[in-house]
């Protein structure tokens, strides 16, 4: 597999040069690759509401440097300036989304490189907040790189997997989770299946998970996120494999709404379900899942489909972005320390040391 382990660069999903964050628009995908350009964290938290930059890892990463933009912005000021807009662009960044941890993990260090510079002069706290953004880029690729590298355990020769969601390279920067380790299974010729969801109501399966499976060439089926049980039934699935935007201590784990469903039925089909994540989306301070926001998004997004509408414009409507998987339907967690078994309560803790 690739050895590169530097922080983010072009050719990543989001990278930062010249005093601004670069992210790829993965709403414009599969049609086009458009690059956006921000400059303020207020461009960054548009960003990440709009899903411009989706996916637990790409905004934490994202995050990270939306707070860095907002110590330039107070470029030439004093140190309380600047120490007021980095603040500033905390709040309004944590507030973005509220479910996927990595976000609030970045930010908290963010804040901690405010703390440790308690002493710095203004362009010493620049770089030092600089360096803690490159360091949580740097630490999320090299997280993802080792967990991919665990996740080949789980994955056999000739596997028949199927997945939710999108947990590619676009979404956790450069390797994936999920699908980083379906993509290196692949390389390394083991010779799998992939059976994507299409994942509604914004379908990043079929937009952006087919998408990078295909440019990687590996064999994939798009189905309706509907066809999961037949596919299970007919025997054509050997392992579910998933990303995770928040996991409890006791190894609940929050992802995207339709993650529980496939959870159940490969239970009831005797097929392994699998999540792949790094350590910084394991919420230790969160007991079970029960105490994991959930988004609940724009009502707009179930009733159209691809900009068109497909329902009557004021049908009520329940949209929430995540759901939460139980612990005693996951056969592992994937984590840059290994594969986690159960009792998660006792093996996460172990893992973290
Ligand atoms: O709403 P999204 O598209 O940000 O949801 C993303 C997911 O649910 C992913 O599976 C998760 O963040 C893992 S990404 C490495």
């Amino acid at each position: 597999m690739p050895g590169r382990t530097v922080s983010c660069e072009p050719g990543d999903s989001v990278f930062f040069t010249d005093e601004r964050l670069s992210i790829i628009d993965q709403t414009a995908l599969p049609g086009a690759t458009i690059i956006l350009e921000l400059s303020t964290p207020e461009d960054v938290v548009g960003a990440i509401r709009r899903l411009a930059v989706r996916g637990a890892m790409a905004i934490g990463v994202a995050g990270a440097y939306g707070v860095l933009l907002g110590a330039l912005g107070a470029a030439g000021g004093n140190v309380e300036e600047i120490r007021r807009a980095t603040g500033e662009a905390v709040s309004i960044i944590s507030a973005s989304r509220p479910t996927a941890v990595n976000l609030f993990w970045a930010c908290r260090r963010m804040e901690n490189a405010l703390e440790e510079g308690a002493e710095d002069g203004p362009d010493t706290l620049t770089l030092r907040l600089r360096r803690r953004a490159d360091e949580i880029a740097f630490d999320t690729i090299e997280s993802n790189r080792q967990l991919v590298e665990a996740g080949q355990e789980v994955v056999g020769n000739g596997a028949g997997t199927l997945t939710h969601c999108n947990s590619g390279p676009l979404a956790a920067i450069r390797y994936g989770t999920a699908v980083g380790v379906l993509i290196e299974a692949h390389r390394r010729k083991k010779g799998i299946h992939v059976y994507v969801d299409e994942t509604r109501p914004l379908l990043q399966g079929a937009r952006l998970t087919a998408w990078e499976l295909g440019r990687e060439g590996v064999p994939y089926t798009l189905i309706t996120d509907s066809t999961a049980a037949q596919v299970m039934r007919r025997g054509s699935v050997d392992l579910v494999i998933t990303g995770a935007d928040r996991i409890a201590a006791n190894g609940d784990t929050a992802n995207k709404i339709g993650t529980y469903a496939l959870a159940v039925l490969a239970g009831e089909h005797g097929i392994p379900f699998y999540i792949a994540a790094p350590d910084s989306t394991v919420d230790l301070e969160c007991a079970d899942g029960s105490r994991i926001v959930i988004e609940e998004r724009n009502a707009d997004e179930v009733r159209t489909c691809a900009g068109r509408a497909t329902a009557p414009p004021d049908s009520p409507v329940y949209n929430p972005a995540f759901d939460v998987t139980p612990a005693k339907y996951i056969s592992g967690i994937i984590t840059e320390r290994g594969v986690l078994r159960r009792p998660y309560v006792e093996s996460l803790r172990r893992s973290r040391g």
